[in-house]
């Protein structure tokens, strides 16, 4: 894995930034793969700055989102959708038939699994993969257990992912939904570029876990390492146990 450090979080979201405007600009139909929680978010608003001064273009861009609550439909404020608008594609000229998202609401879950699985296959697969990482390890919402999901799936949220995403929903815990739908890990490895964004003490354990231990599904994010192609951008604090 390509691990660089960067002094902060700001330093992280604009260089991440520049270098996707800058893959745009050589390849403007680049297939990108997003994730949502509190880390991408100063680099979502870094790409809305950038778009605002001319300098990136989304126009004929295709995103997919990593995974979304089962049980929330698209217009709920809380959900992963919800969150894309708010943070970044209200902001950007990409179509909004190109942004595509997993349907928590979808009367069957297993075919709407297989749907996206398609949907990624007929883009041409991801270019680039952006990913964040749960204090316990996840990404998108593949938790550690004693065995990983390879694709799209339903999975049910464990306590510390449920308690790590209650500020989307006010600081109520009993509101997080319990179950929700993923890319699974052989979706994420396939990906051309992954790059990991982890800021904050509270990652340093896990990113240390990711990058120095073995490869477990105790920590699917060390799943990482068999990319041919993982980078793994931390701020100080994040890096301070590897
Ligand atoms: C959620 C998302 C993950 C994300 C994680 C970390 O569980 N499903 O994709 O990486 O939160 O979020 P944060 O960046 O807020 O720590």
């Amino acid at each position: 894995m390509r691990v660089r450090v960067l002094a902060t979080p700001d330093a992280i979201a604009r260089m991440l930034a520049r270098d996707i405007a800058r893959r745009l600009a050589r390849n403007p139909r680049l297939v990108l793969g997003l994730p949502t929680g509190l880390t991408p978010i100063p680099f979502y608003r870094e790409l809305a700055r950038l778009y605002r001064a001319g300098r990136v273009d989304f126009s004929q861009a295709t995103t997919f989102n990593l995974d979304e609550f089962v049980g929330l439909p698209s217009s709920d404020p809380r959900s992963y959708r919800a969150f894309m608008q708010r943070y970044m594609f209200d902001d950007v000229n990409l179509p909004s038939r190109r942004a595509h998202f997993l349907d928590g609401m979808a009367a069957d879950i297993d075919r709407e699994c297989v749907r996206y699985e398609r949907a990624i296959a007929r883009a041409g697969g991801i270019d680039v993969q952006i990913l964040g990482i749960g204090a316990n390890g996840h990404i998108g919402f593949n938790e550690p257990s004693d065995a990983l999901q390879a694709r799209t799936h339903h999975t049910h949220l464990r306590d510390a992912t449920r308690r790590a995403n209650a500020a989307l929903f006010g600081g109520r815990l009993a509101d997080v939904p319990h179950q929700a739908l993923s890319m699974g890990m052989a979706t994420i490895l396939h990906a051309k570029r992954v790059v990991m964004i982890a800021t904050g003490a509270s990652k340093a354990r896990s990113v240390a876990r990711m990058v120095q231990g073995p490869v477990t599904p105790r920590v699917p994010a060390s799943f990482l390492q068999l990319h041919r192609y993982a980078e793994v951008w931390l701020d100080r604090a994040a890096a301070s146990r590897l």
